[in-house]
């Protein structure tokens, strides 16, 4: 719980994170979970669910070579927007589910308290686990 309370506080001032292997640990374990059916184990974009889609998802190995606002650079708070997808920055539109709906159901389903921090360290873990598997 303090962990997450940090991670939060640390979005809300958009300071920069120190990233531990265990923060990358715990974002992975997330993404395996949620996001490899479509994006792969290798984020590449070929999970099995792929096949049955129009929309197929892109290379999330390439966020930081993609970014034309800053090339190279992680675009940490889109990509944390994208995910979230509460947020109407670029709301998936597309297949993608809204997570930051899906993780604060989920806590409220376990009746627990301080689900908003919750779901905001879960979003922000996976964000920098997409940071640590850039090319
Ligand atoms: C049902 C399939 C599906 C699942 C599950 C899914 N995604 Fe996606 N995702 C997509 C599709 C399709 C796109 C591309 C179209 C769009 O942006 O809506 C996308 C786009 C993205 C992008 C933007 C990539 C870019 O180049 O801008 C990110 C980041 C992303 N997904 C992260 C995740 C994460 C993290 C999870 C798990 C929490 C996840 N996705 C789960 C289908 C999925």
């Amino acid at each position: 719980m303090q962990i997450t309370k940090l991670f939060a506080a640390a979005v809300a001032l958009c300071l920069p994170l120190t990233v531990s292997a265990q923060d990358i640990g715990y974002g992975q374990g997330i993404y395996q979970q949620y996001c490899a059916t479509c994006h792969g184990l290798d984020g590449k974009g070929s999970g099995p669910l792929t096949e049955l889609m129009l929309e197929k998802p892109g290379d999330l190995t390439l966020l930081s070579a993609n970014n034309e606002v800053e090339p190279g650079a992680f675009p940490m708070l889109r990509i944390i927007h994208i995910i979230d997808g509460r947020t109407g920055i670029r709301a998936h539109g597309g297949s993608m589910p809204t997570y930051g709906d899906i993780f604060m159901s989920e806590a409220a389903e376990r009746g627990q308290t301080g689900s908003v921090l919750e779901t905001r360290g879960r979003i922000l873990s996976l964000a920098m686990y997409l940071e640590s598997i850039q090319q």
